[in-house]
This record gives C-alpha cells, structure tokens and sequence, in this order.
C-alpha cells in the first residue's frame, strides 16, 4: 500500500503531481471558465463580501497564507488568514459580508471546527477546503470545496499542502472571474499555468530528489536550520521549517528575508544552515535582488546557504553554497514547486537519523481536542 515506497511519507510526495491534477480536474467548462459546482454559495452573496478570512491550523495555515497573495492581487477583497485558535478566542470582526474559509485536510481539526461554528454564529458564509468527504468542517460548513489529493497517512502533510494551494487559486480564481468580466483572459492563462504544475512536479521529483538526499546526508548534523523567503516564499519558509521540526527534531525557523536585519541575523555564525527560497527574476526584479543580497549578508557571516530558485537564475550561484533548481512558472504558483525539496530534506535527514518518518513522536494526524 506505500507503492513500493518506503514510507507513506514517500510515497504522498510523489502522488503530489497527481494530487494537483486530480484537484484541477473536471473544474472549467469548454470555454476554460471555471465552473465550481460545488460552491452552493448564492453569486449575490459572493459577490457582496469585502473581506475574506482564511482559517487553518499548521500546514493549511501555510497554504492559506500563500493563498493569500494570490486571492488580493486577482480579486482585490482584503484577505487575512489567521490560526484557527487564535481567530476563535479574539472576539474577530466578522459579518454577512466576510467569506471564511476553512482549510483543513482532515476536516476534523477541532480548533477549526470551532473557529468555524464561531463564523457562523456572527452570519460569515463559510466556504471549507478539505481532503476528507464527508468529514465535520465541510458538513458544517455553507459549502465545501475539496481537494483531490486522496487520502494523506503520514502525519506530515504533503500532498494535502499543494492540494490546499490550488484549491484556494481556484477559489481565487472563481471571486475574480464572478466579480468582473475582464479577468476572463486572466483567468484562463493562469488556469494554463496550473494545469502544467503536475509535470513540472514530476521534474522535481525525477531531477533533483537525489540532489537533495545528498544533502541531507552531507547535513544531518545540523542542531538548527534556518529558512528564509519572501512574498510567497515566506509562507513556503515556514512550511520548510515545520516539515523539519516534526520529523527530524531539529531546530527551525521560518522567517521573512526582510527581517533578517530586524533580528534573525543575530543568529548567523559559522556553519549556520540556511535555505532560501529565491523569487523569479521575471516577476519582480526588485524582489530578486533583494533576496540575493539575503543570501550574500548570511555567506559572508560563515551560513552554508542552501538555495532553491528557478532554473536559469545564475545570479543565484555566486553566493550559494549549493543551487536547488526548480522549473520556471509563475512569481503566485512558485510554492507548488519550491516546496517540494523542502519536504524531500525533511523526509531524507529523519530517515538518516533512523526516525519514522509517518509516526513523529508526539504529534497525531488529526488534533481532534481543543
Ligand atoms: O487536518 P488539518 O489540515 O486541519 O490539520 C492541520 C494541522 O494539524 C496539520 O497541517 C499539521 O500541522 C501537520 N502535521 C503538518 O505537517
């Protein structure tokens, strides 16, 4: 059943091209507009809200604060994403006007299960992203939108991460095409970029999971780890950041580049582990430079940099220890592909310590109790 893998861990990061397609699939109509049949919301309702509030625990957390970038550029409806617990006990302003949207792989998380019954009471439609049919988030829920991802075993999430992403895109997608008829166009190149996500993925997996084990064998001593990223790559930097923490023990933290000279780099000595996902130079230059610069300030304080940008970047090589290279896509869909080698490092330096990677201590699939 691990598909000749030898973990369900394994074998959920290669079912991730999969996953993505299977969540695309059967969503545009001949034309390429996007259809959401499942979104019972009324378009009137959907089209009236003027805030959208992601909720969501760990990993979905992540992909809502991916999400995030992408649902404000294309529909223009402020867009905050909170945890699950922390939005529950705030007293949050929410009204009819405010879409919630639940993320959640089990649909049985109990802090979201109340965040949502929370919602709910103060009149916010509540839209849920989940993996599992039938489970309690999108039964209480307005509607549900599910990920295709099947059924997730390990307890880190994977597969269920880039699932949630394109699902909260095609979300997006949808508030952009209903709220204003010039998007079409928009809509259906992105809709395009998404589509070639699987292969792209498929790419990683075949090219550059090698790479990656290798390293963390050559690293696997290492007591803390840190990640840097920005724009979409922070929240990709946290999500790198978990992955490691739950499965190898390590020390790690996620931050956003431009705090690095707010604080972290305090942090910096010799010998110091730190990946950085670099942005495309092709979509904003500024961000790129910014981000080497990043990578140079850490080189020069003795930080191994461990680097992950998109193929052709040169730029990128000067001050890397090493280059992770994944293929070029879109600045908004990079975290679909940028995060895999992040789990790959995760998955390889627990399995070279001798840990279980499908059974972290201490942690459960789903955290059923508040
Ligand atoms: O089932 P959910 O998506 O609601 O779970 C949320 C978190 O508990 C989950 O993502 C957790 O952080 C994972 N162990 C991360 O790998």
């Amino acid at each position: 059943e691990k598909g000749g893998y030898d973990s369900f861990m394994e074998k959920e990061i290669h079912d991730q091209p999969q996953a993505v397609a299977d969540t695309l699939l059967g969503r545009t109509d001949a034309e390429g507009r996007l259809v959401l049949d499942e979104m019972n919301i009324d378009e009137s309702v959907l089209k009236s809200i003027d805030k959208i509030v992601v909720i969501a625990c760990g990993t979905a957390s992540y992909a809502g604060q991916v999400a995030r970038y992408a649902i404000e550029h294309w529909c223009r409806i402020p867009t905050e994403v909170e945890l699950a617990h922390e939005f529950r006990y705030r007293d949050p302003v929410v009204n009819e006007k405010t879409l919630v949207v639940a993320v959640s792989q089990s649909g049985e998380t109990m802090d979201t299960i109340m965040a949502v019954r929370h919602a709910r009471e103060q009149g916010a439609k509540v839209i849920a992203i989940c993996n599992t049919n039938g489970s309690t988030i999108p039964r209480e829920s307005d509607a549900a939108l599910y990920t295709h991802a099947g059924p997730e075993i390990a307890v880190a999430s994977t597969k269920a991460f880039l699932a949630q992403i394109t699902a909260c895109y095609l979300l997006g997608l949808y508030l952009a095409q209903l709220r204003g008829n010039k998007f079409a166009d928009e809509v259906r190149a992105i809709l395009d970029e998404l589509h070639q996500i699987p292969a792209k993925l498929s790419q990683i997996l075949e090219q550059t999971k090698g790479q990656v084990q290798d390293l963390a064998l050559r690293y696997s001593e290492a007591g803390s780890v840190l990640f840097l990223g920005r724009h979409v790559g922070f929240p990709v930097a946290l999500e790198g950041a978990l992955k490691l923490k739950e499965l190898a023990y390590i020390h790690a933290e996620g931050f956003a580049a431009g705090e690095l000279k707010h604080g972290p780099i305090a942090l910096i000595e010799e010998g110091q582990l730190v990946f950085i996902i670099v942005p495309s130079k092709r979509g904003r230059d500024s961000l790129h430079a910014k981000v080497i610069s990043n990578i140079q300030e850490v080189r020069a304080r003795g930080a191994n940099t461990l680097v992950i940008a998109e193929e052709g970047d040169e730029a990128v090589r000067e001050y890397a220890s090493e280059v992770i290279y994944v293929p070029q896509s879109p600045t908004l869909l990079a975290p679909l592909l940028t995060t895999v080698p992040l789990q790959i490092f995760a998955m390889a330096l627990a399995t070279s310590k001798g840990l279980d990677v499908d059974q972290p201590r201490n942690l459960a699939k789903s955290v059923t109790v508040e």
